[in-house]
C-alpha cells in the first residue's frame, strides 16, 4: 500500500470559482502529511489569495515564471524535480487545452511540460465548455498521455446551469490521488467483480433480500481499478455511486447475476464474488401484490445456483476469490469454504461486523494459512486483498516466479 504522507505535491491551480475549494484540498493534503507547494495562475489569483494558500502550507506561493525569489530564477524546474505528482485542481477549459497542446506561456504550464513526475487534473469548468468538442479532444488526448482525469462531477454550477463540470469535493481528489499512487500490480488484466445483495421476488412489491449495501464490493472493484486492471462490476441493487472507469452492469436476482457472469467471465483473468447472493428464490412469484388474509401464507422456495461454483467449475476458469461471511467461528468455517469451494484465496468476515458497514475487519485465508488485516476503511482492506491477490495469481500464471 502507498501512503500519502512524506509525499510532495505541487498543486496547480487555474482560474475558475473552483478555485476556493482548491484551499481545502491543500488543507486535507497537509493533514495527511503531504508536503504541498502551490503554484497558482494569473488568473487563479483573481478567484483566491495566494495568502490563503500561503497561509495554509506554510509555503510561499508561486505564479510569476520570472519570479526572483528562488536563486537560479528556474522555479519550473525546482519545483517538480523532487515532486512525486503535479495535482491541477481546478483545471479550466483553457488549462486543459494548454496542457493537450503543450503549451507553456506561464509557470504552472511551464512546470506541467518541465516534470518528470505524474500529473493528475480536476476538472472544472461550465457543462457546455466541457462538452464542447474541443475540450473533449483535449481530455482524450491527456488520457493518452497517461495523464490522471479526475471528474468532473454532476450537479449544481456557479452559472446557475446543471450539468457536468463540477469540481469533485476535495476528500473525493483526495482519495482519487491516493488511488492514482498504488502499484499497477493488475496493468493489462481483466477483473470481475460481484457486488451488493441480490433481490428475490415474491410479488409485485415485495421481495426477499439481505443487508449487503455493495460497500466491500464497490471498494474491491475501485482497488482493482486502482491496481490498473479493466474491471467490470455486476451489482446487485445499491445505491452506491460505482468507480467511475468501471463497467457496471446491474442485475436484480441471482439468476439475472448469474447470466451476466456468463456472459462476461469468458474474457476474464480473475473472478472476485463478493456478492451476497440469496441462497433461495421464491418458486411462484406472484405478478399481482398478494392481499392479506387470517391465514398463514407459505412461500415455496427453491435453491439458488452458486454462481462462484459456476465459474470454478468452468473448463477454463479465471483466478477465482471467494467471500465468506460468518456469523461465528470465522476461521474454522472459512477455511471450510475455501477447501470446499475449491479456492486459492477466500477472504472471511464476521457477517455483523461487515455488512453495510464502512469500517470492518477481514482475513484473508490461502494455502499458506490465514492472514488477518488490521481493521480499517473497506478501501484500504481491499487494497490488502488486492495486493495479496496480484501475488498469488502471478504465482499461479508463472509458477517457476518465487
Ligand atoms: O456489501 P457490504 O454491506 O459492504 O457487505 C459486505 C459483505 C459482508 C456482503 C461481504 O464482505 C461478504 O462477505 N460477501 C459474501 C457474502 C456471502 O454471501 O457469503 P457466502 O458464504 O454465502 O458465500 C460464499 C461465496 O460464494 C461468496 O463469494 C458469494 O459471493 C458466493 N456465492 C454464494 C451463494 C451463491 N448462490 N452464489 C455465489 O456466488
Amino acid at each position: 500500500m502507498t501512503d500519502l504522507a512524506k509525499k510532495r505535491i505541487v498543486l496547480g491551480v487555474s482560474g475558475g470559482i473552483a478555485a476556493y475549494k482548491a484551499a481545502e484540498l491543500a488543507r486535507l493534503m497537509m493533514k495527511r502529511g503531504i508536503e504541498v507547494q502551490v503554484v497558482m495562475t494569473e488568473s487563479a489569483t483573481r478567484f483566491v489569495s495566494p495568502l490563503t494558500f500561503q497561509a495554509l502550507t506554510g509555503r510561499p506561493v508561486f505564479s510569476d515564471l520570472w519570479d526572483n525569489r528562488l536563486d537560479n530564477g528556474m522555479a519550473h524546474i525546482d519545483f517538480t524535480r523532487d515532486a512525486s505528482a503535479v495535482v491541477v485542481a481546478p483545471a479550466s477549459a483553457d488549462f486543459l487545452a494548454k496542457l493537450a497542446h503543450g503549451n507553456a506561456d506561464d509557470l504552472l504550464s511551464t512546470l506541467c511540460l518541465a516534470r518528470a513526475c505524474p500529473l493528475m487534473v480536476a476538472p472544472a469548468m461550465n457543462r457546455q465548455m466541457w462538452e464542447h468538442p474541443a475540450t473533449r479532444r483535449n481530455v482524450s488526448q491527456l488520457k493518452r498521455d497517461g495523464v490522471g482525469i479526475f471528474g468532473p462531477g454532476s450537479g449544481e454550477q456557479a452559472c446557475g446551469e446543471e450539468g457536468m463540470g463540477r469540481m469533485l469535493e476535495p476528500e473525493e481528489l483526495l482519495f482519487d490521488i491516493e488511488g492514482f499512487f498504488q502499484p499497477k500490480r493488475l496493468s493489462g488484466r481483466k477483473v470481475l467483480v460481484t457486488a451488493g445483495p441480490t433481490f428475490e421476488v415474491i410479488d409485485a412489491v415485495r421481495g426477499i433480500t439481505n443487508l449487503s449495501s455493495g460497500k466491500m464490493g464497490y471498494a474491491v472493484a475501485r482497488a482493482a481499478l486502482e491496481a490498473g486492471a479493466e474491471v467490470t462490476l455486476i451489482s446487485g441493487p445499491s445505491c452506491l455511486k460505482p468507480p467511475a472507469s468501471a463497467k457496471l452492469i446491474k442485475v436484480t436476482s441471482a439468476q439475472e447475476m448469474l447470466g451476466a457472469v456468463q456472459e462476461a467471465v469468458s474474457e476474464m483473468d480473475i473472478f472476485i464474488g463478493v456478492a451476497a447472493v440469496a441462497d433461495y428464490y421464491v418458486l411462484n412469484p406472484s405478478e399481482h401484490k398478494i392481499k392479506k388474509d387470517a391465514h398463514i401464507l407459505t412461500l415455496e422456495l427453491a435453491p439458488n445456483p452458486d454462481i462462484l461454483a459456476n465459474v470454478v467449475n468452468l473448463p477454463k476458469p479465471p483466478f477465482c476469490v471467494g467471500f465468506a461471511a460468518e456469523s461465528e467461528s470465522l476461521f474454522e468455517f472459512a477455511e471450510m469454504k475455501r477447501h470446499r469451494k475449491n479456492l486459492p484465496l477466500l477472504a472471511g468476515n464476521l457477517v455483523q461486523d461487515a455488512i453495510n458497514n464502512d469500517i470492518s475487519e477481514l482475513t484473508l485465508f490461502d494455502d499458506e494459512g490465514a492472514h488477518p488485516l488490521p481493521r480499517g476503511p473497506k478501501i484500504q482492506l481491499a487494497r490488502q486483498l488486492i495486493a495479496h491477490m496480484a501475488k498469488l495469481y502471478d504465482l499461479s500464471t508463472n509458477p517457476k516466479n518465487p
